[in-house]
């Protein structure tokens, strides 16, 4: 049966790239390197991150999780970067553990590590990331999902442009049952000259 809406975004468009980085300010938005994992496995101790992420990470498992990031660019189907200070010193995780090429959507993931927090760095970084998959990687449509019990999730979000949507009943399973999850959602807008912001 031929297909009447062809997809939002041609196959091949991320992946033909190199997963960019990016400057905020004092931060660099970068890909993941091997030698993050130590930092993600301290990242993963920390309650909060195991709470709202609903996993720990053992040594093995953070190498893994870091180096599945460039197959999951490679495949088009996740893009996360690590947000570092000038120093190299990893200070957090954004981007979108989903992509939907085809449907022209992604969905956001974020965490800050605990001494780096009150920064304003998750807002900072996303900003950054969504603008670049909006823009340069052609999607339109970009979601992020937090719990209702999560209210700094929900600040960051707001502040990077993700207008609330609504609230899905029983959504997601955490460690101590099911959580109400506010949706929320950034959509691309073209400006005057058609470029997207
Ligand atoms: C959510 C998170 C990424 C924000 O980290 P951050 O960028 O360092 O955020 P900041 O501490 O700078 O705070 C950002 C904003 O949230 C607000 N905020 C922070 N904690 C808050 C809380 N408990 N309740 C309400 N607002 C809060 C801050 O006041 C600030 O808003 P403002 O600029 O209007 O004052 C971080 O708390 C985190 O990693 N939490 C655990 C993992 C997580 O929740 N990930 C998201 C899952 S959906």
């Amino acid at each position: 049966m031929p297909e009447l809406v062809g997809a939002v975004v041609a196959a091949g468009r991320l992946c033909r790239q190199p997963q960019p980085t990016l400057t905020v300010d004092e931060l660099t938005v970068r890909p993941w390197r091997p030698s993050d994992a130590t930092a993600v496995v301290t990242a993963y101790r920390a309650p909060q991150i195991q709470r709202w992420h609903v996993r720990t990470m053992d040594d093995a498992e953070a190498r893994a999780w870091v180096a599945s990031w460039a197959d999951r660019w490679a495949a088009e189907t996740a893009a996360s970067w690590a947000v570092t200070d000038a120093g190299g010193v990893l200070l957090g995780r954004t981007g979108f553990r989903s992509v939907d090429l085809a449907g022209g959507s992604a969905e956001a993931a974020y965490w800050t590590m605990p001494a780096a927090r009150g920064r304003d760095i998750a807002a900072r970084a996303l900003i950054a990331v969504s603008g670049w998959m909006l823009a340069d990687g052609g999607l339109h449509r970009l979601e992020l999902s937090h719990s209702v019990e999560n209210p700094a999730s929900c600040r960051v979000a707001t502040k990077a442009g993700y207008g609330y949507e609504g609230t899905r009943r029983q959504q997601a399973l955490h460690s101590d049952g099911w959580h109400d999850m506010h949706l929320h959602a950034l959509i691309a807008e073209p400006d005057q000259s058609g470029a997207i912001r």
